[in-house]
């Protein structure tokens, strides 16, 4: 495993981090709770520190079943978790924003309960609630900060200016987008905030799975599939372009003694001097040490100028 400075916090951060968005149930293959836990108890043996989840996976079941599996396995002392605030699961379908002062409190309080913790390393804004004054959320988030119930305060899914104006009103260390070989769309935004010195903590980086190699024909998803609903390129006309893709990675893949193609995704992304940490979602002891043996080697400069242009294609 690789370790990374995480902006200016004092946390040293695994270059990969376990997302916990599958564990809830909702939105992705399902498993049974002795194979997530072992997934988890993998993800600490492979040197993996830092994890990820929040209320919105199924209404908090992703941060309690995280909660109870770090409290048996003892691990809670060893590991830096981050959670997120103001985006409400609904009906087991709906996504709902709430980033209002007391609202903000009240979920914290809700998220310390479901992980067994006294505190969270890491409390991110989940999406940007417009409906609510920044000023506001930051209040809250102040003085969870103050109360030592969270450490750092951090925002996904939030634009340059949206950084600019929360951050008048507090610290902010961190940025969670979307970012892989088949999502490049916030790239500025984040050279941008790699530049203000904020932890860069990018989701989705296997693309949902499709950076694998385990989708090479089109399949229908459920509705309520974050395949579906959520990463739209496994529908065309992308499908067919990542297809084109996939043929250089294995092609890189051969060249490289027949590495992983996930590792081949993780490395093209953590080899960006702007990540400070790859979140991956892997609900398996198998997916996850695949997934972290990634940081065991690297890319040369000429794979990854070869994986660069057939990125480019992609949007060409
Ligand atoms: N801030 C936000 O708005 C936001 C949005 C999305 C995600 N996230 C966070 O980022 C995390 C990662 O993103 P994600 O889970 O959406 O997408 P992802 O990590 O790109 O892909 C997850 C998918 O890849 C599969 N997979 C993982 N490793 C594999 C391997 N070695 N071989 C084959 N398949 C593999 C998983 O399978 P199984 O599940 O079947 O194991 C799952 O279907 C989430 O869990 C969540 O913590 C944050």
């Amino acid at each position: 495993m690789r370790y990374n400075r995480f902006g200016k916090t004092e946390m040293k951060v695994s270059a990969m981090t376990l997302g916990t968005w599958g564990m809830g149930g909702v939105g992705w293959d399902r498993y049974d709770d002795e194979t997530k836990a072992d997934a988890i108890k993998a993800a600490l043996e492979c040197g993996i520190n830092f994890f990820d989840t929040a209320p919105a996976y199924n209404s908090g079941a992703a941060e309690r079943f995280l909660g109870k599996t770090l409290k048996d396995l003892g691990a809670r002392d060893e590991i830096l978790i981050a959670t997120k605030c103001g985006t409400f699961f609904v009906d087991g379908m709906v996504y709902r924003r709430d980033c209002r002062y007391e609202s903000i409190r009240n979920q914290c309080e809700e998220s310390l309960k479901n992980l067994q913790t006294d505190h969270v390393d890491l409390m991110l804004i989940h999406w940007p609630d417009l409906n609510v004054p920044f000023e506001e959320t930051m209040d809250a988030l102040n003085t969870l900060k103050k109360e030592g119930k969270i450490l750092h305060i951090g925002v996904s899914n939030f634009s340059v200016a949206q950084m600019k104006e929360a951050g008048q009103f507090g610290e902010i260390d961190a940025y969670q987008p979307q970012y892989s070989m088949v999502n490049r769309d916030s790239e500025e935004i984040i050279r941008w905030a790699y530049e203000q010195d904020m932890g860069i903590m990018t989701y989705g980086s296997l693309g949902g799975g499709i950076l694998t190699g385990a989708h090479r024909v089109q399949k229908e998803f459920a509705a309520v599939d974050s395949r579906n609903r959520f990463y739209k390129h496994f529908h065309e006309p992308m499908f067919s372009r990542i297809m084109k893709l996939l043929k250089v990675m294995d092609g890189v893949s051969g060249e490289e003694g027949g590495k992983a193609l996930s590792q081949i995704a993780l490395n093209w992304s953590s080899q960006k001097e702007f990540v400070s940490t790859c979140i991956v979602g892997a609900q398996t002891r198998e997916k996850v040490c695949e997934n972290a043996a990634a940081f065991d080697w690297s890319l040369t400069e000429d794979e990854i100028r070869l994986l660069d242009e057939a990125v480019d294609a992609l949007y060409a």
